[in-house]
């Protein structure tokens, strides 16, 4: 058996059966590269799904972990802690926003703004008790909760977890017409992906964002915007509804935000929004910890310099315009995405998603199918140029060989 085998069984052995990784065991990994127990070598093309924008190992955020493990690493929330206010702070001023609510996962954090809309709903829009409509679309992926996939579209990710929380609305993806007939007096909040990452990276229509927003300013409903895996740079912008001129009154911010390092997440809005929260409304033993904050406020500060966001523009053209190489000579049937972001549609006969993602295992890239022929592609921000191309080579290569 050989060691990777023998690794992965080890795996595999104790572990329930709820996802079905490639024959991979990871042993190290530092920058867009990844290391096996072997030694072997993999081009990271999807970046702990966007989770790591800024690279394995990234040196500041690494530094900033190991220098915050030696000070103070968990208060609760019952304590305030010297890097609370400053991450609280910063965070809402990258949104361009004023107040933070910490929590640790993405789900988590889409959670607490379907009660912070609710509350809302209740406390200033003057909702009857108990009535309260939030309006989602079709093929979206928001978390695993079981209210979360109450309003799931996927078969896969919704059966055998009845009951299911009520109280949701799902509408076509890109389609006005049925967001706004959907509306109502009751309807508190529309939650959406500006792109819809699990789905296949899809993109909406161009002047939908801004139609939802106009929709939801002229009937006093909350404009709550998934930016868990579209946000911090993976676009080619902080933030994916930057791309149509969309503020949204909620962000929903998660995976890049601890840096590939340490789960953070949280929901960032107005004050008067998150003001609805009163002590023991609401809360999480881990959200906003020191280390979560040490890590995030590292985040911030990348980001803050543009840098990532203008790397991923530029390596994202570079990767749309080869990707649309390979689909004028119909390998593949379509590409879509924005940034260093796309989802590829493999054309019929060349093998499913997964076929593709282990053809590109067995030559060092390492990527993630959904849907049956679709392969994702997200690789960290800081690959390199070479890396890329070297990346969309194997994708040539295992599509047109
Ligand atoms: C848009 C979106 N929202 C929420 C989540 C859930 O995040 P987590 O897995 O951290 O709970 C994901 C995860 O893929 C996501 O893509």
């Amino acid at each position: 058996m050989s060691t990777t085998t023998s690794a992965f069984a080890s795996a595999e052995a104790h572990t329930a059966h709820n996802y079905h990784p490639l024959p991979v065991v990871v042993a190290t990994a530092d920058g867009a590269w990844m290391t096996d127990v072997e030694g072997r070598r993999f081009l990271d093309m999807l970046a702990g799904y966007s989770a790591l924008n800024f690279g394995h190992g990234n040196r500041r955020l690494i530094d900033a972990a190991k220098a915050q493990l030696d000070r103070v690493t968990l208060t609760s929330r019952a304590f305030h802690h010297d890097r609370f206010g400053d991450f609280c702070a910063q965070l809402a001023e990258l949104c361009g926003m004023e107040t933070v609510l910490p929590m640790n996962t993405g789900a988590e954090a889409v959670e607490t703004a379907v009660k912070t809309a609710r509350k809302w709903g209740y406390r200033v829009k003057g909702v009857p008790q108990g009535q309260a409509k939030i309006i989602v679309a079709a093929n979206n992926f928001h978390g695993r909760t079981t209210t979360l996939i109450s309003f799931s579209t996927d078969h896969e990710a919704r059966a055998d977890y009845g009951p299911y929380t009520p109280g949701f609305e799902i509408v076509p993806y890109g389609d006005l017409t049925a967001l706004e007939a959907a509306m109502s007096a009751n309807t508190v909040a529309v939650l959406l992906e500006p792109v819809q990452g699990e789905a296949g990276v899809l993109v909406p229509p161009h002047g939908y964002l801004p139609g939802v927003r106009r929709l939801t300013r002229e009937r006093g409903v909350l404009f709550v915007a998934d930016e868990i895996q579209s946000g911090l740079g993976r676009t080619g912008k902080t933030f994916a509804c930057e791309h149509e001129g969309v503020v949204p009154d909620v962000y929903v911010l998660g995976k890049a935000l601890g840096g590939g390092v340490v789960p953070v997440s949280a929901v960032v809005s107005s004050a008067e929004v998150l003001g609805v929260f009163r002590p023991g409304e609401h809360g999480s033993t881990f959200g906003g910890n020191p280390l979560a904050c040490a890590v995030a406020l590292e985040v911030i500060a990348m980001l803050r310099t543009g840098e990532f966001q203008a790397r991923a523009a530029e390596l994202g053209e570079h990767l749309h315009r080869e990707l649309r190489l390979l689909a004028e000579r119909g390998v593949v049937t379509e590409v879509r995405g924005r940034g260093l972001w796309a989802g590829v549609d493999v054309a019929p006969g060349l093998g499913t998603g997964r076929e593709v993602s282990e053809k590109l295992m067995d030559r060092g890239v390492l990527v993630k199918d959904t849907h049956g022929a679709t392969i994702r592609i997200a690789p960290p921000l800081v690959i390199s140029k070479e890396d890329l191309d070297w990346g969309l080579d194997q994708l040539r290569a295992v599509l047109t060989d």
